[in-house]
Formats: C-alpha cells, structure tokens, sequence
C-alpha cells in the first residue's frame, strides 16, 4: 500500500467496478426479462448474476484492500456509531466501505445471492425448470419455491435503501460516492491509503473459477 496525496486516493479496483455496474445490468436484466415473459433471457441474466455473486466472494478474498472482506471495517460498535454520525451529520468520508456500508453491502450480496441460486431450482410448474430442479435435493426444490417468488420484493427494497443511502450521503453529508465507483477514486479524504495493486494470479484464478461454472451452467439441460 502506498500513501497518496489528498487529491488522488485509489479505493475501488476494476473489478470491483466493472462487477458493480455489472450487477446493476444484470438485476435490471432479470427483473425486466420476467416482467415480459422473456423466460430464455432471464435464465441467462441469472446465470450472469450467480457468476458474478461468486466472483465477488471469491474477490472478496483475494482481491485489493477496500474490495477485501476483511478491509469491510465490520464491528458492531462501528456499525452504530455511523449510524449515530450519519444522523447528526458529522460521519467522517472513508476509504472503503463505511461500517454501515459494509453490513448493507453483505446483505445485499447475500439476498441477491439467494435469489440467483434458488432460480436454479425453481419451476412454472409448466414450461420452465431450472437447471437443478430435477437433480437438486427436496429441500433446495423446496426452499427455492419459497424463496424466489418472494426475495424479490426484499431486493428491491434493499435497493432502494442502498439509492437513498448515496442521496444522503451527497446532499446531508457532502459525499460524492458514485463518481468513485465509475473511476475508482475518491478525492474527498483526509490522508489515506491507496490500494494494493491487483494481483493478476488472484484475478485470473477468479476469472476462472466464474467462467469454469458459467459453461457448467451453460451445459446443464432446461
Ligand atoms: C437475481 C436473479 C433473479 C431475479 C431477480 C429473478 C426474479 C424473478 C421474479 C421476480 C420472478 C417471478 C416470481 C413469481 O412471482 O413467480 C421469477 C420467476 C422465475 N425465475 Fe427468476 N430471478 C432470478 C434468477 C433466476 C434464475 C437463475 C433462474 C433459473 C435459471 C430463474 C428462473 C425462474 C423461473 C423458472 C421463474 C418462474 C416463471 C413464471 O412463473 O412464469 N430465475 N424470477
Ligand atoms: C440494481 C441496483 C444496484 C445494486 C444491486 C447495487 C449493489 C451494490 C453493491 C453490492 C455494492 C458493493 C460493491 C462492492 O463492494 O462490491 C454497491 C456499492 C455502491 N453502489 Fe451500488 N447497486 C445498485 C445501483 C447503484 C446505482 C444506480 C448507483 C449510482 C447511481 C450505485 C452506486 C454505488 C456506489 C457509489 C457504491 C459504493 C458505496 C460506498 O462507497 O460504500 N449503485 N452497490
């Protein structure tokens, strides 16, 4: 890691970046292919989101510093102080993820996760299956029936949530957010620390991995 001056500090690398926006083409995807009856195109947009739920658990391991789970600053104290500092308008920007972001961040992979993988095993009952449907156990079937006509109200709740928290933290806090997630640099901080560089082995091994399940996918019968 290496200190930089105030003006120019690298927080989020481009993976992270082409995920993100990646996963804003692929949500938008799934929900307005099942709108229209689309059901083909909407498997394919869900296979892209669990591709890239996986990468980011994979990134989250091995990638840069603010893009790494353990670089989430996640405490449950931190998490209510920003809260506290957000409301009385004196939160402080950071580099990565806020404490508060970071949970919303979790969540948001994980349901978003969950809605992706139960498509695997979910059905019409008539025309469309998932992949895993008739291979996958009970219990997945039948926690997927459950799950995937319902998550999405959550998802677009969570949304919502993640689109308000940016308009607070633009008009409240006077935090610019959004430009650093399209060229990965904040300018707004005290003193801070760039990221490590991205460490080509790691993201080729991700890349991989996401590929290697996307043909897997790609082969099973529907
Ligand atoms: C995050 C990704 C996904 C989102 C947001 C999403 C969203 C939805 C929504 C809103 C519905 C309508 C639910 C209902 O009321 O029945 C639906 C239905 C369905 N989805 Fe997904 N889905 C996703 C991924 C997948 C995947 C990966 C598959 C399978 C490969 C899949 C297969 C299906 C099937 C078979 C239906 C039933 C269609 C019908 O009842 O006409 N979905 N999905
Ligand atoms: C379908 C809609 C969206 C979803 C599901 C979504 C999801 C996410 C996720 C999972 C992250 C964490 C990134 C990571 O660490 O990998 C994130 C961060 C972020 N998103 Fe979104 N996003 C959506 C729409 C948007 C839009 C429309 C904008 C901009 C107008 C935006 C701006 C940002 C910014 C600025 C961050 C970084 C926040 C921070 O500094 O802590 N997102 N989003």
């Amino acid at each position: 890691m290496t200190t930089t001056d105030k003006s120019k500090v690298a927080v989020w690398d481009l993976p992270t970046r082409l995920f993100h926006w990646l996963l804003v083409i692929g949500l938008v995807g799934s929900f307005v292919t099942i709108s229209q009856g689309w059901m083909q195109a909407h498997f394919y947009f869900g296979y892209l989101l669990t591709g890239l739920i996986l990468f980011r658990v994979l990134w989250g391991l091995v990638g840069t510093t603010y893009a790494r789970f353990t670089g989430f600053n996640l405490s449950v104290a931190g998490f209510f102080r920003q809260l506290r500092d957000m409301a009385t308008g004196s939160a402080a920007p950071v580099a990565g993820h806020n404490p508060a972001g970071a949970v919303m961040v979790l969540i948001l992979l994980l349901v978003i996760g969950l809605q992706a993988v139960s498509g695997l095993f979910y059905t019409d009952d008539v025309f469309w299956f998932g992949p895993f449907f008739f291979d996958g156990p009970n219990w997945a079937v039948n926690m997927a029936a459950w799950l995937h006509p319902r998550l999405p109200m959550l998802i677009m709740l969570l949304v919502s949530a993640h689109l308000l928290a940016l308009i607070y933290h633009r008009f409240r806090l006077g935090e610019r957010l959004v430009g650093a997630m399209i060229h990965g640099r904040k300018s707004d901080l005290p003193a801070a620390n760039s990221r490590s560089p991205v460490q080509p082995v790691a993201l080729m091994f991700s890349l991989l991995a996401v590929a290697g399940w996307l043909v897997y996918l790609w082969l099973q019968p529907i």
